[in-house]
């Protein structure tokens, strides 16, 4: 079978970490994830990323380097992690999420992430601790 891959964002900006509330489907509704979302045939990783995240928030943002590791979201389809910049615009939940929150580098675990996400959040909150 083909694996279909997720790309996910870890924002930054003034050194806090951007995470994203879901609002739907039910079952992942109310928890937090790092914005991202399914890569298209033929487009490189970094590109959907860029693409979600002016689709998801309405932002310009730039991947940086990925967050080593690879984590599987149900078969056929895994999620890989970039840091990113923030470019222009104000995150605003457009598409897929109901709430934002920027957290300091001590404050990424006051929201309930998705599993799947958190070795991604954390390794990303050493890198935004470390400067
Ligand atoms: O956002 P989208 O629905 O395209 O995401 C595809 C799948 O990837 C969903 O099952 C979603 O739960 C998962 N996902 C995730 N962590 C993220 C982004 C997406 O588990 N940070």
């Amino acid at each position: 079978m083909d694996v279909r891959v997720v790309v996910a964002g870890a924002v930054f900006d003034r050194g806090r970490l951007l995470a994203a509330r879901r609002s739907a489907p039910p079952e992942l509704a109310g928890r937090w994830e790092l914005p991202g979302g399914k890569v298209e045939p033929g487009e490189r990783p970094e590109d959907a990323l860029v693409r979600e995240l002016r689709e998801e928030l309405g932002v310009e943002a730039e991947p940086l380097e990925r967050i080593p590791g690879e984590w599987p979201l149900k078969p056929g389809l895994v999620l890989r992690v970039w840091t990113a910049r923030l470019v222009s615009g104000e995150p605003r939940p457009l598409e897929d999420h109901d709430a934002l929150r920027w957290l300091a580098p001590d404050e990424t675990d006051e929201v309930d992430w998705l599993p799947q996400d958190r070795p991604a959040v954390g390794e990303a909150a050493r890198m935004l601790a470390a400067g």
